[in-house]
């Protein structure tokens, strides 16, 4: 099967059966016999078509005799494909993108399909030097929503925080294609043999300015045997700081109340040397098991697994250190999660705050007295960061907020610390620390 034939297989079924994009496409490609550089055009073509759907439905609504809305689902994902080729990806000829778009609808379409795709393209081609996009001194809202590929309402929630340039600078980020980071698993091996253990590979691998123990290898291609063998973890920089923020030591006791799939509670576990006990709890299940499987991989043996509800009561200790890694709305790694941004709602966003303070306040009573909680979310909205941290601290005169250190690390909304994608080219993360008193 050709590399866009797959692609285009992989979009149906993310668009048929609401797949994630990051689940179906190595799912897809891990039973392809295409070779590497076809895979890598396989998830280029993937998640940029996803990454760019409302841009892309934009610009064929213009140049397609029929409204998007009117056009069966596949053909539009060979529509998207074809405009997505011709738009955003130097590299394709235009008439490679056309003359493969119209052949995929000769093999997959009723006959005649191929002539209106062939003059969609083509208009999309002659017209791509001065494109339709909606006027930005006209509205800018929408402007920013069909120009960057993002819903309405997340433009207008972010205009409304953070202001029109944080916005713009959010959205830009968003649509970089992400760099992949690696926690070089110091319970098996360091940072630098693991870099040494890359560049044997022909990877070449940098060291990252955020975390010791993170390396930024280049490409996506990534040894099997390095992750299997437990050598690394792929882990975003600004989710192994939270770790670090923690800190902490040896022979200490953690409870991670949101722990699946135990990204945190293994480095966690890292950084206390494998020494002392890291009580991990998900109310999933399923999730619960991949922190055991990750345990298994990384060599760490002082994780315990806990199924529970951090809202209701559970039967746990008071322990050193709590940390709340909390479901959360995700609009900080939309870069990395193409699709994710079609499938998050306004409404998600009071819903989780609700839940985020509700498992917050619950799990402070597990902080001993001179011990820490820490709250973290990967999302950029007032709700879920200010709007938890107020409330709860309203409600609890016996923790004070505790500047978040990261070391090497300065932050301006100090005593939380936050990362932006478009700032520190991280996933978005917000951190907020208490000591009990
Ligand atoms: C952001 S993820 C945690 C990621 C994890 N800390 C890591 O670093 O790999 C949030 C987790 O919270 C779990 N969760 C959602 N509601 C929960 C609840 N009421 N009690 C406990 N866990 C919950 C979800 O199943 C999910 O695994």
């Amino acid at each position: 099967m050709s590399a866009r034939r797959l692609a285009l297989s992989i979009l149906n079924d993310i668009e048929l059966h609401k797949s994630f994009a990051h689940i179906a496409a190595p799912a897809a490609l891990s039973t392809s016999d295409l070779e590497a550089r076809d895979k890598g055009l396989v998830t280029e073509l993937v998640y940029g078509v996803l990454r760019n759907q409302l841009a892309l439905d934009w610009l064929i609504d213009k140049f397609a005799s029929r409204p998007v809305a009117r056009i069966e689902p596949q053909l539009l994902n060979l529509l998207r494909l074809g405009v997505y080729q011709l738009v955003y990806l130097d590299k394709i000829p235009g008439h490679a993108a056309v003359d493969t778009s119209v052949d995929l609808a000769k093999e997959q379409f009723r006959p005649g399909v191929e002539k209106f795709v062939n003059a969609v393209l083509r208009s999309a081609a002659r017209g791509r030097e001065a494109l339709p996009w909606p006027k930005r001194g006209r509205e800018l809202t929408h402007y920013l929503s069909v120009f960057y590929s993002h819903p309405r309402w997340l433009v207008e929630l972010w205009i409304d925080e953070l202001g029109v340039e944080t916005t713009e600078a959010l959205l830009i980020a968003d649509n970089k294609r992400p760099k992949v980071t690696l926690r070089a698993n110091t319970i098996k091996t360091s940072p630098q043999a693991l870099a040494d253990l890359l560049r044997q590979a022909g990877i070449e691998a940098a060291a990252d300015n955020i975390c010791p123990e993170a390396i930024v290898p280049a490409g996506q291609n990534i040894p099997e045997n390095i992750i299997a063998d437990g050598l690394a973890y792929v882990q975003n920089s600004a989710s192994i700081a939270v770790g670090h923020a923690i800190a902490p030591k040896k022979g200490e006791s953690v409870i991670d109340f949101c722990a699946a799939p135990g990204g945190k509670a293994t480095h966690l576990a890292q950084l206390m040397g494998d020494d002392g006990r890291v009580i991990a709890v998900d109310i999933n299940a399923s999730r619960l098991k991949l922190v055991e499987d990750n345990c298994r991989r990384l060599g760490v043996n002082i994780v315990k697994c806990v199924k529970g509800d951090a809202t209701k009561s559970l039967s746990l200790p008071e322990v050193d250190h709590v940390l709340v890694d909390a479901p959360c709305s995700g609009l900080g790694v939309l870069a990395r999660r193409p699709d994710s941004r079609w499938r998050k709602t306004a409404a998600d966003i009071p819903r989780l705050a609700a839940l985020q303070l509700g498992i917050v306040n619950n799990v402070a009573k597990h902080v001993k007295k001179g011990g820490t909680l820490t709250y973290s979310v990967c999302t950029i909205s007032n709700a879920e960061t200010y709007g938890v941290i107020e409330q709860f601290n309203s409600a609890h005169p016996d923790f004070r907020p505790k500047p978040v250190e990261i070391p090497g690390q300065t932050f301006a909304e100090s005593p939380y610390a936050r990362f932006w994608p478009h700032l520190h080219g991280t996933d978005g993360m917000f951190i907020a620390q208490w000591r009990r008193y």
